[in-house]
């Protein structure tokens, strides 16, 4: 394969030619399915085009809804973008579950995010502190531009600190700045406002007369932070015990091990990684449908997983004086105005199926996703198991790949009600009834 200089201005059908001519034995092929995800519409396409740059063709997931969810009294249908077989039912199940138990309880803790300008100075400590007093108020004046709107609707930014961390790397300080930014995830309002905090920062010190030249401090970067450990929110559900099953001795056992799977997945790394990955089925399906940044999200929330020095469980579960209760805290940067949630369509529509929800109102609703996944796989894990329920998403999977008719199906799900689904048992049984 040969390197190409230019591509990035290349038309899309050079680009595609491009594609197809030097990678794939069927150019013609390789073309056709690409354009077979293309939209019809050129105006959508073109908008999808443009989310990002040399962008072939479109990659569509599963766009799947979850209703019957009560949160803080109110009914929601959560939207979930996502490929997974059995995660939107197992959300859907467990709505259902809680939904006649008083539902599910969620409040936002705190709205609070970070960003920070890096840099480093061998100027003495004390003057830095001495500079930095001094220079502070022109940091925030210098910002108005940026802040003037956010302020107005009651955001902005909330502290500029110096912090010294030469003890963990010689002369590296930070200014660690806080922000509300309401409705907006922030990324941009807040990088824009840390690179003018570190504009007015390097030529205020330039002016600063106490500094000889080798004292400079040197700006290193300036970035927001994706670890948003006060920007948190908590789902919780709770039920008396023998209300978690129809027998009483059952829901007692069923929460005996349920609180003991929690605690496993508390203590044990190797557990609590694959507990989280369950956390996070429900919550990066809602924070893509929602048009949000779930890469973020993800860095975020692990770190948070990892807040006391091991990696452990983000939900906890007791059961005290007679009562099951569940719980998640989590930290979630997320936004209902601004990025996507303008220009996809489908974003405008899983935020109106929400009821057009603020950010925090968004928030409680991805932390209660993410604690009903929670719970639907830790109550298969510690009951049926988790493959009764994937083998059922597999067979039909299976069989769609495989084009069954309705007959075939039919006869085919009767058949493993009673038989256990491996692909190639699927595969035989379909054989044979196609050469019956
Ligand atoms: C699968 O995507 C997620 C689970 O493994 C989560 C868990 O084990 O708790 C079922």
């Amino acid at each position: 394969m040969m390197q190409i200089s230019g591509f990035s201005k290349f038309t899309k059908e050079e680009k595609i030619d491009w594609l197809a001519n030097n990678y794939f034995s069927n150019p013609q092929q390789t073309k056709e399915l690409l354009q077979l995800y293309w939209n019809e519409d050129m105006k959508l396409q073109k908008l999808h085009d443009e989310f990002t740059e040399n962008t072939v063709s479109n990659y569509y997931l599963p766009f799947g809804i979850a209703p019957n969810f009560v949160i803080n009294n109110k009914i929601y249908t959560i939207p979930m973008a996502i490929e997974e077989s059995s995660v939107v039912a197992a959300a859907s199940n467990a709505a259902k579950f809680w939904g006649n138990k008083g539902g599910f309880k969620a409040e936002v803790i705190s709205t609070e995010k970070v960003g920070q300008v890096h840099f480093t100075s061998v100027a003495n400590a004390e003057k830095l502190v001495r500079f930095f007093n001094e220079v502070k108020p022109k940091l925030t004046e210098e910002t108005k531009a940026i802040t003037k709107n956010m302020e107005k609707r009651g955001g902005g930014i909330s502290a500029i600190e110096l912090r010294n961390k030469t003890n963990e790397l010689e002369n590296y300080y930070q200014l660690h700045c806080t922000f509300e930014t309401l409705d907006a995830m922030g990324a941009n309002f807040i990088n824009s406002c840390l690179e003018q905090i570190a504009e007015t920062f390097t030529r205020e010190a330039e002016n600063y007369i106490h500094f000889s030249t080798e004292e400079q401090p040197e700006v290193i970067m300036s970035i927001l932070s994706n670890y948003v450990p006060n920007c948190l929110v908590r789902a919780e559900v709770s039920c008396p015990i023998e209300e978690l099953l129809p027998n009483k001795e059952d829901a007692k056992k069923f929460a005996y091990k349920f609180v003991e799977a929690v605690k496993i997945a508390k203590i044990e790394p190797y557990r609590a990684v694959t507990h989280n990955k369950g956390i996070m089925n429900g919550i990066d399906a809602v924070v893509l449908a929602t048009g949000n940044d779930f890469r973020a999200v993800e860095a975020g929330i692990h770190a948070y997983a990892a807040k006391d020095g091991k990696y452990s469980s983000l939900t906890n579960a007791t059961t005290e004086n007679g009562i099951f209760k569940f719980w998640l805290e989590i930290p979630l940067a997320l936004g209902t105005v601004g990025g996507l949630t303008s220009l996809h369509p489908l974003v405008k529509l899983a935020l109106e199926m929400l009821q057009k929800p603020n950010a925090k109102e968004l928030m409680k609703v991805v932390a209660v996703a993410g604690l009903a996944q929670n719970f639907a796989a830790i109550k298969s894990l510690v009951t049926t198991g988790i493959q009764q329920g994937h083998m059922k998403m597999h067979l039909m999977n299976i069989l769609n790949q495989f084009e069954a008719n309705k007959e075939e199906r039919n006869t085919i799900i009767n058949h493993f009600k009673t038989n256990v689904v491996t692909h190639s048992a699927v595969v035989e049984k379909l054989e044979e009834l196609r050469n019956e």
